[in-house]
């Protein structure tokens, strides 16, 4: 008997990867580099000098990948394509075996009853098109609508769900200013510019979405952050919607059709957002669905001689593997504080999940991945609470369908339900993916 809170007939339950972290296949059928593959090169950029070469090589395995969803009982499949596959060069002459891969990694997830949903932009932006200036210049938005249309072109007949771009901030700030992702600037200014025309991109694909009449519905994905006050104190308070600014609002705000948060752009003044007429109206475009990703939640105080008046402080949840506070109600606040902002859209979990220290048992079959288990456990009880109190979630897509490529991690980090022996590419599903299986099927109470 379910005795456990219960989802929806129609909660959609999926799993998630991106194409420069599983996909492998860096040199195969006309793919040139992107900016993930010169990073990797970049010394000291990336664990153990790791790259994307054979990733877990889902390229060639993508049927096994399939097959494992099948049996998970997912009904999508959240991935994206990459750019540098389908225009080697970012634009201009379109590289004809790009869709080939595509259409037939389509064509598999319908032929198993998992409906595709496609992220047009997973970070890997085109090398040529970062030696042309980068997402700091305007022309690489305008280059994003010749991409994005082909890509509707191409798939819309069989791919009704489209998110233009995967998490801006990180796109933006932890790439342009932080350095931390390629193409590993620090430049204030570049990481501004770089945020307008992020944002200019999303506006111009959902206009090519609209004007094509394309079937289906499309949204975008962003990791908000919406910290906690430490305390209760208003100053507190303050301190806490102050720090949403940059990291949320920047983002938000111009989808909802607000102009970028005043309090922040006052606070920096040397910067200029390089918007031009028409461009906020095409970034406040029809949005079908909202997608977030969330992995944690950080709590913030006053303090009155920090830039912006806010410091993170130390909390004591447990830590995944990543060093992330375990917050399960940050979940819960932040799915309450989006349904505030959007009234009603439909909103996704396009990422939740958690690294963690997996091992292969010794007869190398099985892995006892119980942490991760009460991760999801904590999280989908969250999201359920949140359904019942009226909040419009409509669907789940766990990080990560397999273990792979984490960025600046390398392969250091694992965050799939399913294990992937980098030695030979063998694909072992977790504890982790017989209980989501459970989960899905309605059979395991959370
Ligand atoms: C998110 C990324 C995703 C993955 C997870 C762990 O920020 O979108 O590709 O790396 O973090």
């Amino acid at each position: 008997m379910n005795t456990g809170t219960t989802f929806p007939d129609d909660f959609v339950w999926g799993t998630a990867t991106a194409s420069f972290q599983v996909e492998g296949a860096a040199t195969v059928d006309g793919r040139k580099p992107s900016i993930w593959d010169t990073f990797c090169r970049t010394p000291g950029k990336v664990a153990f000098g790791h790259t994307g070469d054979v990733a877990t090589d889902q390229y060639h395995r993508y049927d096994e990948d399939v097959r494992l969803m099948h049996e998970l009982g997912v009904g999508s499949y959240r991935f994206s394509l990459a750019w540098p596959r389908i225009y080697p060069d970012g634009h201009g002459a379109r590289n004809p075996r790009g869709f080939d891969y595509y259409n037939r990694l389509v064509d598999a997830l319908l032929a198993h009853g998992i409906a595709p949903a496609v992220t047009l932009y997973h970070w890997d932006l085109p090398q040529t098109l970062q030696d042309e200036g980068g997402w700091p210049v305007r022309e690489t938005a305008l280059h994003f609508e010749e991409y994005a249309r082909a890509c509707f072109e191409a798939l819309g007949d069989r791919v009704k769900s489209w998110i233009t771009i995967n998490e801006p901030w990180c796109v933006t700030l932890l790439s342009h200013l932080m350095g931390e992702h390629a193409p590993g600037l620090r430049d204030e200014q570049a990481a501004y510019s770089a945020i307008h025309h992020v944002n200019l991109a999303h506006g111009i694909a959902l206009r090519v979405f609209r004007e094509g009449g394309y079937d289906g519905r499309i949204g975008t994905t962003l990791n908000l952050s919406t910290p906690r006050p430490a305390t209760s104190r208003d100053e507190d308070r303050l301190a806490a919607d102050r720090a949403a600014d940059r990291d949320s609002r920047m983002f938000l705000d111009p989808l909802l059709g607000r102009s970028y948060p005043e309090r922040h752009l006052a606070a920096h003044p040397g910067v200029d957002l390089p918007v031009r007429d028409g461009d906020m109206e095409l970034i406040a475009g029809k949005l079908d669905f909202l997608g977030l990703n969330y992995y944690n939640e950080r709590a913030v105080r006053f303090d009155a001689e920090a830039p912006e008046q806010f410091v993170t402080v130390t909390t004591h949840h447990p830590l995944t593997a990543m060093g992330w506070p375990i917050v399960p109600d940050g979940l819960y606040r932040q799915l309450h504080w989006v349904n505030s902002q959007t009234g009603g859209l439909p909103l996704y979990v396009t990422e939740n999940g958690c690294a963690c220290d997996d091992r292969l048992s010794s007869d190398g079959t099985r892995v006892h991945d119980t942490d991760r288990i009460d991760y999801l456990r904590s999280h989908f009880r969250v999201c359920a609470r949140a359904i019942e109190d009226g909040v419009s979630l409509k669907g789940y897509y766990l990080w990560s369908l397999i273990d792979n490529f984490e960025w600046a991690w390398g392969y250091t980090r694992r965050f799939g339900i399913v294990f992937c022996d980098y030695t030979d590419l063998r694909r072992v599903p977790k504890d982790s993916y017989y209980f989501y299986r459970e989960v899905i099927a309605g059979n395991e109470p959370v």
